[in-house]
């Protein structure tokens, strides 16, 4: 079966009329900062107070495939909820495409998040009575994307990982594996520039792991990198940057 991960979404196209723009191309094979965190840190109130993160520094660039790892409870899906712009720190500061976060609005947190980053979590989160395409088109309704455009663009979204056969089928028909790469589908329908993943691979046996890691490899690019939270060791041996996490400190 094809997988897809020869022919992802790039994010130059002319696909999502909201995506992000301004983003400088990278030139040989290092790109731009796109994600830039400095003396991060993120203390939830309590009690008692937990410091989940303490004075993180990272950068993740275009082009570039990173892994986060680190024992539970260490801060991993903390500092993917801060760089997905779901979750503020309480100290630091947090560069995004250039964009200084800290300093934004709520609304402005929103519109940035919608059109910079896509997601993917351990748990698919697909809507059940929706068929696959309406799934991956749902996401392109919060960018006011005219709904003619919608279809076509998740068709081809889902044409990229490989689902083109499956468009109309509904989420409790398919695979783990297949569902997971729907989610993908629907990370990707907006080209943004970062896609976000929490665990994408805890779900599925080695097989569809190693066929959802090729696809999100396959979507690195010179416009966009990807970054993964992962315990799986195979998962993070692809990865161009490793950062790890242990108590809420990152190196
Ligand atoms: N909303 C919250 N309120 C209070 N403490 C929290 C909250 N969310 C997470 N924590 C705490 O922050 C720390 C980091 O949690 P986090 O979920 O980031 O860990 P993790 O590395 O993703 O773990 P796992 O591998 O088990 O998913 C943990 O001590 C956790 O109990
Ligand atoms: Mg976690």
């Amino acid at each position: 079966m094809a997988d897809g991960s020869t022919s992802p979404i790039g994010s130059t196209g002319a696909i999502g009329s909201t995506g992000p723009t301004g983003s400088t191309s990278a030139i040989g094979s290092t790109g731009s900062s796109v994600l830039e965190l400095s003396g991060v840190s993120k203390t939830y109130p309590g009690p008692p107070p937990v410091h989940a993160l303490t004075d993180v520094r990272l950068t993740v660039r275009t082009g570039e495939l990173a892994a986060i790892v680190g024992p539970s409870g260490s801060g991993k899906s903390t500092l993917l909820s801060v760089l997905g712009l779901l979750d503020t720190p309480t100290a630091g500061r947090y560069l995004l495409q250039g964009t200084d976060t800290t300093s934004l609005g709520e609304r402005e947190r929103t519109a940035l998040r919608a059109a910079t980053l896509g997601f993917v979590f351990q748990a698919f989160h697909l809507v059940p009575h929706l068929t696959c395409v309406q799934n991956v088109a749902l996401a392109l309704v919060h960018l006011g994307v005219p709904r003619a455009r919608r279809r076509p663009q998740a068709v081809e979204a889902l044409e990229a990982v490989g689902l083109g056969h499956r468009l109309d089928a509904r989420p409790g028909t398919l695979s783990g594996g297949e569902k997971q790469r729907v989610a993908v589908a629907r990370a990707i329908v907006h080209r943004p520039a970062v896609v976000l993943c929490d665990e994408p691979t805890g779900n599925l046996d080695t097989a569809n792991s190693a066929r959802v890691m090729d696809l999100l490899q396959g979507l690195v690019d010179v416009d966009r990198a990807v970054v993964v939270v992962t315990h799986d060791l195979d998962v993070a041996a692809r990865a161009d940057r490793v950062f790890k996490v242990v108590d809420g400190r990152v190196s």
